[in-house]
């Protein structure tokens, strides 16, 4: 298939003014190949994402979302178009250097946690730099420091069965950041937790966000996409809408009203 020209004109995709670019889709298709049915997941996306900065990407199941997340999280190629992390040009990339620029600047969340069972929360945290390479008490100091910082200190010994759930997908954003990657991207992280639980990590990716890394977060929930500062609407693969988030949630007031309510209750 030839390789389609990315519009001359990118007028939903925002600039970054004196920023940089991190992640940049120029003309991204995604057909995927089914029984001899086509599917196609993508059509001619062109999304720009500025270093520092929380995108939230909204859209009906089935809108193309974990598409576009694993295409610009480098887990998959697109059909056509190019995809460029921090300027460089990816999509000629061989497998093995995809995965050297996954591995160093991108984190993932997802919905389900992906942890593994009957294994410590340190351990878990490890295993992003067991594949990266790095000696045994190095691994255990960052893993410790990773599940400290988003307030997991205490439960270093904990297999994952024995914690909640968002105390699990606190443990798997710990896993995303052992890495020290640039960029966080968040599959749903809210999706299988209740309301309170999915606050909390909502608080903490927001707290990430000020730290400096940027942050696209995939969602269903209206509140929680209010948390990042730009929306990006999908619909049947492609790009519909772009919102600037004009009264964006502080996670922490919400987070103490919640509390609140909670001790009233
Ligand atoms: N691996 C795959 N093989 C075939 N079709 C797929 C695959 N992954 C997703 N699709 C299809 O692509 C479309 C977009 O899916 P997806 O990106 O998962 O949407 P969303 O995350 O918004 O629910 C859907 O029609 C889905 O069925
Ligand atoms: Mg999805």
């Amino acid at each position: 298939m030839p390789e389609q020209a990315p519009p001359a004109s990118a007028a939903t995709a925002s600039t970054c003014g004196e920023g940089r670019v991190v992640l940049e889709a120029r003309g991204v298709d995604k057909t995927y190949q089914m029984e001899g049915l086509e599917v196609r997941a993508l059509r001619g996306v062109d999304l720009r994402i500025c270093e520092g900065r929380m995108l939230a990407v909204m859209g009906p199941s089935g809108s193309g979302k974990s598409t576009l997340m694993h295409i610009i999280g480098l887990l998959d190629r697109p059909t056509a178009g190019s995809v460029r992390v921090e300027g460089e040009e990816v999509s000629h990339m061989a497998p093995n250097e995809l995965a050297a620029v996954r591995n160093k600047r991108i984190g993932f969340v997802f919905q389900s946690f992906n942890l593994l069972p009957r294994t410590s929360a340190l351990a878990n945290v490890e295993l992003p730099l067991v594949y990266a390479g790095v000696g045994g008490g190095e691994r255990a100091r960052r893993a410790r420091e990773s599940l400290e910082r988003i307030g997991l200190g205490d439960r270093l010994g904990h297999f994952s069965s024995q914690l909640s759930g968002g105390q699990q997908q606190r443990v798997a954003i710990a896993r995303a950041l052992v890495t020290e990657p640039s960029i966080v991207l968040a599959d749903e992280p809210t999706g299988n937790l209740d309301s309170r639980s999915g606050v909390e990590v909502m608080s903490i990716l927001q707290d990430l966000n000020r730290q400096g890394i940027t942050i696209i977060v995939v969602t269903h929930d209206p509140r929680v996409a209010q948390h990042a500062e730009r929306i990006v609407h999908l619909s049947d693969g492609r790009i519909v809408r772009h919102e600037i988030v004009e009264d964006r949630t502080c996670a922490d007031d919400e987070m103490a009203e919640i509390l609140a309510r909670a001790e009233e209750e």
